[in-house]
């Protein structure tokens, strides 16, 4: 096994969200109550048993991160204790083994380091998508959790979510379909709740909108949010608002939005429900914020069979969103000061 320390010849610029296969994966297993210390392994594949709570039941999850090159070359990710908490707070609610912080931490550090050829350089725009997985392998027929487990972490390089460079201006259309229950699953990073979503998204497409806007399931009044990402609203009176839910993932973007609007911004910070039609009025700028859309602005939103448009007529990235997502980016790609302590230097050792 050898590890490259030339970057690959890529057109990073071109890059968009796609899985491109890189060298290595970490994989570690769970059985008999322990983990094993994990290996990196060459091959993408996962031989799977037939009967894997993962394939029929969704016994599964998943987390999201980024690894961005800084102008200093040092490779740095963003807040990854939240992801490692978020992923055992999933792992509780599907009756899955908590992953240790520490094997967590270790094998998206070793999975980066492995592909280091793959790692976009600084100044591309591009950067290393992370996605650590955590599905029941072992076999079963009746509805019970597994017995075997498999903590994985493979990485991509990708560019936007959306398709053109830079923040795109996007368009969400209110949903017919519910994405969550109030008690169910909403708040966890399971990918059953993605399945779910597939065709509300092809409907929202179908309306020529990016993606689906859920609002919530029990009285299709308050927003929710979009299909992966969490929605921020800049509102008349300097205020900055973000949907309260149980039903919601609780974005590490949106956390770190909030706390630069407010700090930086001198905003008003709010976390409430945000009911969508009595307070369009409002609405200055809206953007849907996650780890892969980053801080997209939304331009239009479609409810009850009409548009409605934000700054710019819906056309162009209001003042208060380009300020969050210089900032927020700034940060995360080493070029601003970083006061909170949210980078996380990957060692290349
Ligand atoms: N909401 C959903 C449904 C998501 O898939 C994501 C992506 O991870 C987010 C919100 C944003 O979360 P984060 O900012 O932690 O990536
Ligand atoms: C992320 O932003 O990391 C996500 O997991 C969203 C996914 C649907 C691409």
């Amino acid at each position: 096994m050898s590890i490259s320390k030339a970057k690959q010849e890529l057109n990073w610029a071109e890059l968009g969200f796609q899985y491109r296969q890189t060298d290595f994966r970490f994989s570690a297993t769970y059985s008999d109550g322990a983990w094993s210390a994990g290996e990196l392994l060459e091959s993408p594949l996962i031989a799977v048993h037939e009967g894997a709570p993962a394939l029929h039941y969704a016994q599964q999850c998943f987390e999201g991160m980024k690894a961005q090159t800084a102008p200093d070359g040092r490779v740095l990710l963003f807040r990854p204790e939240l992801n490692s908490e978020r992923m055992n707070q999933t792992a509780e609610r599907l009756l899955m083994p908590q992953v240790p912080v520490e094997l967590f931490l270790r094998g998206v550090e070793a999975a980066v380091r492995a592909n280091y050829a793959w790692i976009p350089p600084h100044g591309s725009g591009a950067s290393l998508y992370i996605r650590p997985m955590l599905i029941g392998v072992g076999e079963n027929l009746g509805l019970r959790p597994a017995r075997t487990f498999e903590f994985r972490v493979f990485v991509s390089p990708v560019g936007p979510y959306y398709k053109s460079a830079g923040m795109a201006v996007i368009s969400l259309a209110v949903s017919e379909f519910d994405r969550a229950a109030p008690a169910g699953t909403g708040a966890f990073k399971a990918g059953a709740n993605y399945a779910g979503g597939l065709l509300a998204t092809r409907h929202a497409q179908a309306l020529g909108a990016n993606e689906a806007l859920y609002l919530d399931s029990k009285t299709r009044t308050y927003i929710d949010e979009a299909g992966s990402a969490n929605i921020v609203v800049a509102m008349k009176g300097n205020r900055f608002v973000s949907p309260k839910s149980n039903a919601i993932l609780p974005s590490v973007t949106r956390r770190s939005v909030m706390t630069l609007a407010e700090e930086q911004m001198k905003m008003q910070v709010e976390n409430r429900p945000i009911d969508l039609r009595a307070e369009l009025p409002e609405f200055e700028e809206v953007a849907a914020c996650g780890t892969a859309a980053v801080l997209s602005p939304v331009g239009r939103i479609w409810v009850d069979g009409e548009w409605h448009a934000f700054y710019g007529n819906g056309e162009k990235v209001g003042p208060v969103m380009q300020k969050l997502f210089d900032l927020l980016v700034g940060i995360q790609r080493g070029e601003l000061a970083d006061v909170h302590g949210w980078t996380h230097e990957v060692p290349m050792e």
